[in-house]
């Protein structure tokens, strides 16, 4: 019983954000009393280093809170994760309560409404209506222009291997991992108003954008270019990660847990599991640790269990960081799947630990759907 009910409170970091959307009809979905706490915060925790009118370059060459290529409808998960998990290695630490960040997921939906709110720009939908969401597509592009492009045009601010200078750290596992490549692609066009970043759209041709994007991309999770990561999802034969070795011996926490430190153990030990993504399927493309299985959430369980092993470890993991897993994996535990567990940090914390991310390719996949 225990174990359900914690799952129905990890669900709830998906649900405030619904909730938060839908409490208002005005251009902003705050109230007076929630804006006037969220500016509070603002002072009390991001002044010092954003700038008192979120202008940026107050300290530690903290960015602007202000341009419109951040703010924009549709970012509005891009700029809670940057609060809640921070960039690991950099001034931006992670806000987060269950970080040690002084922040509920809820005061930090606050923050990043009010942010958009001081710019008068509505997080859920432009003039059109539309919500903005950029698709997680894949940029196509030739990585060693990209190299050359980002020595010439970009190492100077951000750091010849992308660890930050005067601009943000670009080869960051935690930015990349949660920074769509249409998000790349465009900050490099359209740079960031009243910053260092200027717009690149003018200088570099198409081919060179894509290309730095590519390269950008490829720096994910330290993942290099000799290692292009899985070309494409494993087939159910292939489900099962060190099939010769012997179960992982997890300790659960709550009857469902496991730290990403256990599961990196497991893997650097060799033992036989499963590992699920269980975010939608553009995810696991954009990084994913090492084998893992893209089995989104939405999936038809029915249909998918028999290719499933009943007698081996099955990890599943997301970014929220656990409602989709959890959920996954209780639509298995519910199907008689016993040897179940949930990643504690999901992904975003696993590579904030340091641990490996690599890439999906998945040509013939893409192929396939279009
Ligand atoms: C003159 C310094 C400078 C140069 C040159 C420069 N940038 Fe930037 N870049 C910055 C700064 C500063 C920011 C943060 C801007 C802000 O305050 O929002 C930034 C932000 C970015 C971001 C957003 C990252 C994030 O954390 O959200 C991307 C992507 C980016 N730059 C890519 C590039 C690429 C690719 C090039 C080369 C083609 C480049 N930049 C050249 C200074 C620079
Ligand atoms: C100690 C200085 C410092 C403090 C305090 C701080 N930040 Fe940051 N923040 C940074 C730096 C530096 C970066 C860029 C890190 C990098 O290189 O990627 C950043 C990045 C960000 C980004 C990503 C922006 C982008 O362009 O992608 C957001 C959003 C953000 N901070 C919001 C906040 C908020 C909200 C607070 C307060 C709750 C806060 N920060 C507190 C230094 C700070």
């Amino acid at each position: 019983m225990k174990l359900w009910l914690r799952m129905v409170g990890a669900a709830l970091c998906v649900l405030t954000s619904a909730l938060v959307t839908a409490s208002a009809q005005t251009s902003s979905p705050l109230s007076e009393r929630d804006a006037a706490r969220a500016a509070e915060d603002y002072e009390r925790y991001c002044a010092l280093c954003h700038g008192p009118e979120r202008e940026g370059y107050a300290n530690d060459h903290a960015p602007s809170l202000k341009s419109g290529t951040l703010l924009f409808p549709g970012n509005r998960l891009f700029l809670f994760r940057s609060i809640a998990y921070g960039r690991p290695d950099t001034a931006m630490a992670a806000y987060r309560e269950e970080s040690g960040g002084p922040m509920s997921n809820r005061e930090i939906f606050r923050m990043v409404d009010w942010l958009y709110a001081q710019e008068g720009v509505d997080p859920r939908y432009d003039e059109d209506g539309n919500d903005g969401q950029l698709p997680y597509i894949r940029i196509e592009g030739d990585v060693d222009l990209g190299r050359q492009v980002y020595a010439r045009e970009c190492a100077s601010c951000h750091g010849a291997s992308g660890e930050g200078g005067t601009g943000t750290a670009l080869s960051n596992p935690v930015m990349l991992i949660f920074a769509s490549d249409l998000f790349l692609k465009r900050t490099i066009e359209e740079g960031r108003e009243n910053t260092p970043m200027l717009g690149f759209k003018d200088k570099l041709t198409p081919e060179e954008i894509d290309g730095v994007t590519a390269f950008l991309r490829s720096k994910a999770g330290g993942a290099d270019l000799e290692q292009p990561g899985d070309k494409n999802p494993p087939t159910p034969d292939e489900y099962v990660i060190n099939a010769d070795g012997a179960d992982p011996e997890f300790t659960l926490e709550d009857e469902i847990y496991i730290s990403s430190e256990q599961l990196n153990q497991a893997l650097e030990d060799k033992r036989r599991m499963v590992i699920l993504d269980t975010r939608a399927a553009s995810w696991w493309r954009m990084g994913h640790i090492e084998g893992a299985v893209p089995i989104p959430y939405y999936s038809d369980f029915d249909d998918i269990i028999d290719d499933l092993p009943r007698d081996v470890w099955i990890v599943g993991y997301c970014e929220c960081p656990r409602a989709l897993a959890a959920y996954t994996i209780r639509q298995l535990h519910d199907r008689g799947f016993e040897k179940t567990a949930v990643l504690w940090e999901g992904i975003q914390g696993w590579a904030g630990l340091g641990y490996p991310v690599i890439l999906g390719r998945a040509e013939e996949q893409e192929a396939e759907e279009e």
